[in-house]
């Protein structure tokens, strides 16, 4: 996701999320340290089916996914946005290399820790593998003058980091992600289909209490930060999900009437019992919503990869 962020923003964004008529919180401060950490152990529990879906698809269809990006034959820049600790893209980094490709991975982060502990364990483990890692945002890095010459980018935008734009969010990043392309350039975005309600309410509202702790955890974040007072236990997590729309949305319920101080914003907030603070949207997709929104934001589907259950898609664009 692209964050970031300053002392100053994040206080900004929970004094307005915590005093407007519906409370929210900006799940873009989830990632600390601590909520990174916790964020890992989401993706390894086997209820958040989005990471092994990926996983499949570059493990099966690894060979289809290098000729789509090879088929102009040019080198190429792999730039992965978000890129965490690259674990799926790994799979993909070994086979571009088992096939003598000419790229240069270049993997971008908010996270300097990310950052730099995947360049490290990349170099280690691939050592032919021509990688620079950028810590910063998106955008200003993409429009640096390094990535405006005439070498073909391919953008990936993996593990449905997508869902948790909003509807007008999600068309602006797209419209800022055309205006840095070119148009030999790709976009390989990972998308999560709808499905039951019970598979997607499992995943986000998991037995492990990941979830929950990843939620609570940007309330402990503001403590920490901004000196106020939140009691976590009287907070719970909740997941809703309208299958109709395919819209998951995170909450945390106060579970009482209380009142928490924020000291650095001189403010105090009042939560009703049964009262909300909306978290996280995690936006499911069909295949018509996804030519939908190709369409919309000036792009082309070449094509799609699909799990074995059709759970999740990875797409692959290109300008129209
Ligand atoms: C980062 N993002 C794609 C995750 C998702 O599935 O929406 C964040 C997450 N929130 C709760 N579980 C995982």
């Amino acid at each position: 996701m692209e964050q970031i962020e300053t002392n100053t923003d994040f206080a900004k964004d929970v004094q307005t999320g915590l005093t407007s008529g519906t409370k929210s919180l900006s799940s873009k401060y989830f990632y600390d340290d601590t909520g990174s950490r916790i964020f890992q152990d989401i993706m390894r529990m086997p209820e958040y089916y989005l990471t092994d879906c990926e996983l499949e698809i570059f493990e099966t269809q690894k060979q289809h996914i290098f000729e789509s990006f090879t088929e102009s034959g040019d080198e190429f820049e792999l730039i992965e946005l978000g890129a965490g600790d690259g674990m799926k893209t790994r799979i993909l980094l070994s086979y571009l290399l088992e096939k003598n490709c000419d790229f240069k991975y270049i993997p971008i982060d908010i996270s300097e820790d990310a950052v730099s502990n995947l360049v490290i364990d990349l170099e280690l483990k691939l050592p032919e593998l021509n990688i620079i890692g950028k810590v910063g945002d998106y955008f200003e890095l993409l429009n640096e003058k390094e990535f405006n010459g005439q070498t073909k980018k391919i953008l990936l935008f993996l593990g449905s980091n997508i869902g948790n734009y909003n509807y007008p969010d999600t068309l602006a990043f797209l419209s800022k992600l055309k205006e840095v392309m070119n148009p030999r350039d790709l976009l390989f975005i990972g998308f999560d289909m709808k499905k039951d309600s019970d598979i997607i309410l499992k995943a986000y509202n998991d037995p492990h209490g990941h979830t929950a702790a990843f939620n609570l955890n940007l309330l402990q974040r503001i403590n920490d930060e901004l000196d106020a007072d939140f009691i976590l236990q009287n907070f719970k997590h909740r997941e809703v999900y309208d299958s109709e729309t395919g819209t998951a949305k995170s909450e945390l319920i106060s579970i009482k009437n209380q009142s928490v101080e924020i000291k650095e914003l001189n403010l105090t907030v009042s939560f009703e019992e049964g009262e909300a603070i909306f978290m996280e949207i995690s936006q499911k997709y069909d295949t018509v919503m996804i030519n939908e929104l190709a369409e919309r934001s000036g792009f082309q589907v070449v094509r799609n990869f699909f799990d074995k259950r059709l759970f999740f898609m990875n797409s692959l664009w290109k300008l129209k």
